[in-house]
This record gives structure tokens, sequence and C-alpha cells, in this order.
């Protein structure tokens, strides 16, 4: 046994993911002696000391002739060499006559020469003592048949880095103690499955760097041995489901730098002994529930280095008894982890999540990680409110349940504490997020849809299917649901494990929507007669976290979809703009479809006052788009003097408000201002058209004679009332109102209860806050004196 091979039945399993295995403890061992032999000139002949793969120690003979640019072997050589190195030179033929006298040979370097041959150096001359040979980095095209026979008990062959474009079917004939085999880095474009048949004996298979697209089923079949496999760089978009069959033995397994846009789940069930598993620089988007389910033998696991990774879903790591290690790091979209995502895992000491665009760590994660040692944070946008408590050090008002956090966490050490800063508030940026009190953190917090998770712009082509993942994380735990192009509003339950999500509304019996459960959450709200929409329907779908599948994408599908994401506090949203492509380059019709969109937008939408009460109005629209950036303002209308006017942000797919905190007895401008989004740009007339106002005025009812002494605000003397009166009557002249003031007020009178399922509006704060005229609860109460 070598010194590599001592390192692989160790911890070289590990060295194999970053695959720099560097062999040699060299540290620990005794320095080289010399050797009293005849020395080839520029040579250096010493006895060099090793150990063995069993710690027995051995001497080794060695004549280190490397960097010489020789041509040709130097001669002679001592015949009791044990190793022979002659890497970088300039040999590209070899005189194995010289060779052959070496009876006691194990180790020849021949890497950085010039061969384009095996044949040149193995034929003629058998090594009946050689372990290793070394052929990196020459110019080795092909391998024929039984190339290697002559090498009877080679136990390792590194071959990578040369040109090999072929190898004969039985190339490794012969090397029937072959354990360890390089062939990485070459230009192979195939697997075949008879090159291993020759290699009962074989643990490490080192494939990765060459140009392979697909895995053959029951490729490595023979390799009944194998424990290390590794198929870096290669460009696989997908693994077989057979392709690992008969891996009995394997280990360690590493996909990394592919192209692999999920997790091969269905073959990683064939390798379940599996205990180290790399998965690092590939396309996935999202882990999903149950994908490493049955590995009951993972011990470190590595998700690292995704550029388009955006979410760790509920369950995604499940049940892996022995998992001691995750690290799910440097993945720059990865904003999303569920706070049920790890189930089980309880032996998980190591949990590595820095430098991706995580904003917290759920504190139920900690909870069900209770072996949890050490988690780094580092370098991550955290945002230091509720989701984040149980880092605190400070459980002065702890209650029961937060108390286990922290005892659970206390123990848990973070990595480079000093680069775990907060990012938000603003008041506590840059702050360490372990120095942060628990009085500092608010309580509660509202929804964040984070920019990573979401472009802003995604085009594809017609046919194809979309995905639009949308997470958000929030206390208490929000409702997501999305707004399409023509203002269908499609929610996921977020609470439950049902597949999808129930349909209301017209649109119920076209719908191909997976209808699992009965729970009559309002889910799909279609606000028009028109029945377009509803033939959208059959492409769309609601995946169980937020992420809207659009199956064989049409043009008629393209435009603005927004995804809100709401909870008691408030709500955020982003929208994506979806660009659909003919496949024949056909620009036309997406211009068409965006004119059309505007002239749609400009007969939309009418504000209509539903109801009025003493200190409400309800107002509605129609709208039969998603206009996202709608803004909905109000103003009491008193003469000769300004009053303040109000605005709110209306969430995406609403249609109806609740304007409360009115004044009673009082007159009210109120005007519906419609927004595409500020990511559309268009110069054309007819946007501006639909950016015009919508308004509606009226007047609150009064409060019944007995109270309205003491509630009726002295301003509004009957004087007043008339002057209103006046002003809305000429008001109303100039603005060309579409419907009749009296009819809006009767209607109010009436009361109606409208049925307002779905309409649940919330007067967004923070997050809306841009909007500086916008007052939040309190201060709408301070300046109505009604509160
Ligand atoms: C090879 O090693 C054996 C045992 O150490 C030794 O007896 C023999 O002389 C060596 N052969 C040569 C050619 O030196
Ligand atoms: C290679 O060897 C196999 C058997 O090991 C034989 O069937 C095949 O014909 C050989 N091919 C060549 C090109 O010699
Ligand atoms: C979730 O589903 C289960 C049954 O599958 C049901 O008992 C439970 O009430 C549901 N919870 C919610 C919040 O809908
Ligand atoms: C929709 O389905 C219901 C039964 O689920 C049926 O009574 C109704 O006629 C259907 N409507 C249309 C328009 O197909
Ligand atoms: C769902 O709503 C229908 C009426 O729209 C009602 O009859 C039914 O009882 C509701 N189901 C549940 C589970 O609330
Ligand atoms: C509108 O808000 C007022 C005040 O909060 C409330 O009394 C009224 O019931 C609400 N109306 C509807 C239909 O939600
Ligand atoms: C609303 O504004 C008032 C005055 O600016 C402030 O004291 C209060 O904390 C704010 N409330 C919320 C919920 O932001």
């Amino acid at each position: 046994m070598r010194p590599a091979l001592v390192l692989l039945q160790s911890q070289c399993l590990l060295c194999v993911f970053s695959s720099v295995c560097v062999p040699g403890v060299v540290g620990s061992l005794p320095p080289a002696m010399p050797w009293h032999v005849y020395c080839p000139a520029r040579c250096v002949c010493q006895i060099k000391p090793w150990f063995s793969s069993d710690s027995v120690y051995h001497e080794a003979p060695t004549v280190d002739c490397n960097d010489l640019l020789l041509t040709k072997l130097p001669v002679p050589l001592p015949p009791n060499t044990h190793t022979l190195r002659l890497q970088s030179n300039l040999l590209s033929v070899l005189d194995t006559a010289a060779l052959s006298g070496l009876s006691n040979l194990t180790d020849l370097d021949l890497s950085q020469n010039r061969f384009s041959h095996v044949r040149m150096l193995t034929q003629s001359s058998p090594l009946p003592s050689l372990l290793s040979l070394h052929l990196e980095e020459n110019h080795l095209s092909h391998l024929h048949n039984a190339s290697f026979s002559s090498l009877p008990v080679l136990q390792e062959l590194f071959l990578s880095h040369n040109n090999l474009r072929s190898i004969a079917p039985g190339a490794f004939f012969g090397l029937d103690y072959l354990l360890r085999l390089h062939i990485n880095n070459n230009r192979l474009t195939t697997v075949d499955p008879h090159w291993f048949r020759a290699l009962p004996r074989l643990e490490v298979l080192m494939l990765g760097g060459n140009p392979v697209d697909a895995l053959p089923e029951k490729g490595f079949v023979a390799l009944k041995s194998l424990r290390s496999l590794v198929l870096g760089g290669m460009g696989l978009r997908g693994v077989a489901e057979k392709a690992l069959e008969g891996l009995e033995s394997l280990e360690s397994l590493s996909f990394y730098d592919n192209l692999l846009n999920k997790v091969p789940t269905q073959a990683l069930r064939r390798v379940l002994g599996l205990k180290f598993l790399d998965l690092n620089k590939n396309h996935i988007r999202v882990i999903q529930t149950g994908d490493f389910r049955g590995m009951a033998h993972l011990k470190e696991l590595g998700l690292n280095n995704m550029e388009e990774l955006v979410s760790i879903e509920k369950a995604a790591l499940d049940d892996l008894p022995e998992l001691t290690k995750l690290e799910i790091t440097n993945n720059p979209r990865l904003s999303y982890i569920h706070p049920q995502a790890f189930v089980q895992l309880s032996r998980l000491e190591s949990l590595m999540l820095n430098s991706n665009s995580l904003s917290a760590l759920h504190h139920h994660i900690m909870l069900s990680l209770p072996s949890l040692q050490e988690v780094s944070l580092h370098s991550n946008p955290l945002r230091c409110d509720c989701l984040f408590h149980w880092v605190t050090k400070d459980t002065r008002h702890a209650h029961t349940e937060r108390k286990k956090d922290t005892q659970t966490t206390r123990a848990v050490r973070f990595i480079q504490p000093q680069a775990t800063l907060c990012a938000e508030p603003p008041e506590l940026r840059a702050r360490r997020v372990r120095e942060v009190s628990s009085g500092e953190m608010s309580a509660s917090c509202l929804p964040t849809i984070p920019a990573s998770s979401l472009p802003s712009y995604v085009g594809v082509q017609e046919g194809d299917k979309l995905l639009l993942h949308c997470r958000a994380l929030a206390d208490p735990q929000p409702e997501l649901y999305w707004v399409t192009p023509s203002g269908l509003r499609l929610a996921a339950s977020t609470k439950n494990d049902s597949k999808s999500s129930t349909i209301t509304g017209p649109c119920r019996n076209q719908t191909t929507l997976e209808q699992s459960d009965s729970s009559n959450k309002s889910v799909l709200q279609l606000q028009s007669q028109d029945p377009t929409p509803c033939q959208h329907l059959k492409h769309y779908k609601l995946l169980p976290e937020g992420t809207l599948e659009i199956r064989k994408i049409t043009f008629s599908e393209a435009g603005l979809y927004t995804c809100v994401a709401e909870n008691a506090l408030g709500a955020d949203t982003r929208s994506v703009t979806v660009g659909v492509h003919s496949r024949r380059k056909n620009r036309k019709k997406g211009a068409a479809n965006k004119k059309g969109t505007f002239q749609a937008i400009r007969a939309d939408a009418k504000l209509e006052l539903r109801e009025v009460g003493e200190h409400y109005a309800i107002l509605s629209w129609q709208s039969r788009h998603n206009l996202p950036s709608t803004r909905l303002s109000w103003q009491v209308i008193f003469p000769n003097s300004h009053m303040p006017t109000y605005t709110t942000r209306i969430l995406a797919g609403t249609h109806r408000f609740n304007l409360t905190h009115l004044q009673d007895g009082t007159f009210y401008k109120v005007c519906l201002h419609l927004g595409i989004g500020d990511s559309v740009r268009h110069t054309s007339v007819l946007l501006k058209e639909s950016r015009r106002p919508r308004c509606v005025s009226f007047r609150t009812n009064d409060v019944p004679e007995i109270q309205a002494g003491l509630q009726l605000d002295p301003q509004l003397t009957s004087t007043a009332v008339t002057l209103l009166l006046l002003a809305l009557i000429l008001l109303v002249a100039g603005q060309g109102w579409d419907s009749e003031p009296g009819d809006a007020l009767k209607k109010s009178h009436h009361a109606v209860h409208q049925a307002t399922e779905a309409s649940k509006t919330v007067v967004v704060n923070q997050k809306m806050q841009k909007d500086p005229k916008q007052p939040n609860q309190s201060e709408k109460c301070q300046l109505h004196q009604i509160c």
C-alpha cells in the first residue's frame, strides 16, 4: 500500500470532495536518508521513509530525476530502486529494457512528459512489483486493449489531464488489483460499462472533467467495491434512475460542478450506503421535500455555490439520522429555509449557512437540531427581529418556548461571530447579532419577499414550463398569493400539506388545479365576468410553498405577475414581468399584446362606493389586470382650507377597500390611482390615460342624534356643510363623474352587505411606507380626532 491509499482509507473520502488529495502525511515522517549507490547524473538518490496503511514503517530507495528536461531514461539506475521519479521531463519514449532490471520498482512517476502512447512504456518488459503509475499531464489520446497487462499488481493508475478521447472496452484488462483509477479531465464523451469489468477491486474512480452529458444506466454495475466516485465538472444535466445501480459499497459521491437542476433523488435511492455527498455548484433551484429521504448513513452533505438555489422546502432534509455536517453556503439567491426544513436530524453538529441571502434562521430550525454545536451565518443580510429572537443572550422576557430555544441555542457556537452582523432593521445595522439583546429586537415582524428570490424579468419560450418562486419569512407566518396579468388571484396554502388549493369563483369548472383540500379559503378570486381568464387557469398550478408553475406558457400569459405575502401585521409584494418569446422570433405578437393591455386598463376600473357608514366606507372597483402599484387616496372636502390627503397602497389582486376611521357626516373625495408597476416603463399615451385617477365623492352618515353632539367635529357647522355640498356639486361637474352621485349615496343608505370574501385588505405599514404621506393607524386616529 502506498501513502496515497492510506489517506483514501481514512479521511480521504472527504478530501476527494475538494478533489485535492495531497498524498503524504509529510509532517510526521522522519527525514530522508542518504542512499549510497551509483546515482545517475543530476538525479538524487535517497532512502525515503514512509508508513503503509497498516502503519508499518518502510524505507523506499528513491531515485529523483524530476525537472531535468530529460529526453531519455537516465542509465544505469540502481537495481534496488523502489521509487523512480521522472516528473516534468521531455520523455516520449521509454527504453523499457532499462526498467526491466528493476524488479523491486513499486512507484513510477512519469507525469508531465510527452508520452502519446502507453504501449511504448509498458510493452515487453513486465514490472512485476509496480503498484503506482503516474501518467498525468501527458499526450495520451487512446488506450488500446490490455494497455496495462504488464503491470499485474498495479494498485493506482493516474491518467488525468491527458487527451483521452477513446478507451478500448478491454483497456484495463489485467488490472485485477487496481484500487484507484483517475481518468478525470480528459476528452471522453461516453462512459463504457465494459471498462470496469476488469476492475473488480476498484475503490476510487475519478471520472470528472470529461464532457460526458449523460451517464449510462447500470454503467458502474461491475464496481462492487467502489467506495468513492467523483463525477465533477462533466456537464451532467440529470442522472438516470439506474445510473448508480450496483455500487453496493459506495460511500462518497461527488457531482460537483454539473448542470443538475434538481437533486437526483431517484438515482440516489440506489446508493443508500452513501456517507458523503457533494452536489456543489449545480443549477438546483429548490431543495424539495424528501429529496434525500432514506439516506440513513449520510454523514456530510454539501449544497454550496449554487447560483440558482432559492429555497429549501419543508422537510427537504428529513430523517437523516447520521447526518453530522451540513454545508449550504455561497448560494447568492438562497433566501428561504422553511422553518421545518430539517426534520429528524438528530446528530447534526455543524450547520454552515454563511454567504447566502438569508435574512434569518427560524427558531424552529434550532429546535429541530438537538445536537447542534456550531452554526455559521455570517455574510448574510440578517434581519435582527422576531425571527432571530433565539439568538439573543437576554432571556428576561422569555416565555416557555423561548426558554427552550435559548437552552438549545446557548451551547451553539457561532463561527465568526464578529462577522455575523445585522443588516436590518436600520437601527441595528452592523451590530453583531450575538450582542443584540432581546429587548432591542421587535417581537413580531412583517413579511419580506427577498429581492434575490424573484427577478424582475423572466423570459421564456412559448410552450415552456415556467416556475416562479416566491417565499417570505415572517412571524406570524404569512399567507402567500399570486396575481396573474389578467387579475386572477391564486393562493397557496402555506399552512397545510395539501398539495394545492381550492378554487372558488366562476372558473371552478374549467380548472385543472388540484382540489385537494376542502377548506374554503378564498383561493381564487375572479372579478370579471369575462371568461377568458378561466382559459389561462389550466396552465397555472400553485405549489405549496408559494411557487407558481405555468405549464405550456402561451403569449396571452405574458405580463406582470405579482406575489403578495401577507400576515396580520402587513404585507410585502414583489412583481415579475414574464416575457414569452416565440420560437420563430416573431416580435409583433408581444407588442400587440401590450397595446391591448393598456386599452383594457382604460376600460377597466371604475371606482364605486359600495357601502357607507358613519366612520367607514367600502369602495370597490373592477379590474381585469394586475395593477400592483395601485393607490387609494382620500381627503375631506372642506372649502377655503387645504385638508391633508391620505394615501394607501392597495395590494395586488384586491378590488375592494374598507376605508375606516372616517369622520361622520363629512364629505370625502376618494381617488383610485392605477399603477402597473415601476418596472414597466412605456411612454405611450394609453398609459398616461390609464394613470388618470378614478374618483368618487360621498358623505359619511350622521351619527344618531343623541351621540352627535359629543362626536361632531367642531369644524363642521351646518353652514360648512352647505358650503361643502356646493363644493361637491361643482367638483362633480368638473370631474365628469361616470356614475350618478345620488345613486351611490342611495346605495349606501341601503347598506347592502355584500359578500366580501377574499377582499381582506390590510393597510400596509412598514413595507409600504415608501409613500411618506401615508399615515400609520395611530397617526390616522390622531388626525381624525375620533379615537
Ligand atoms: C529486491 O528486494 C529484495 C528484498 O528486499 C532483495 O532481496 C533483492 O535483492 C532486491 N532486488 C534487487 C534487484 O535489488
Ligand atoms: C479487445 O479485447 C476484447 C476482449 O478482452 C476483445 O473482445 C476485443 O476484440 C479486443 N479488441 C481489439 C481491438 O483488440
Ligand atoms: C391541515 O390539514 C389537516 C388534515 O390534513 C386538518 O386537520 C387541519 O385542520 C388543516 N389545518 C389548516 C390550518 O387548514
Ligand atoms: C360547474 O359544475 C357544477 C357541478 O360541480 C355544475 O352544476 C355546473 O353546471 C357547471 N357549470 C358549468 C358552466 O359547466
Ligand atoms: C364552503 O363554502 C360553501 C358555500 O360556498 C359552504 O356550503 C361549505 O359549507 C363551505 N365549506 C367549508 C368547509 O367551510
Ligand atoms: C368596515 O370597517 C368598519 C370599521 O372598522 C367595520 O365596522 C365594518 O364592519 C367594516 N365593513 C366590512 C364590510 O368589513
Ligand atoms: C405610528 O406613528 C406614531 C407617531 O409617529 C408612532 O408613535 C407609532 O409608534 C406608530 N405606530 C406604528 C404601528 O408604527
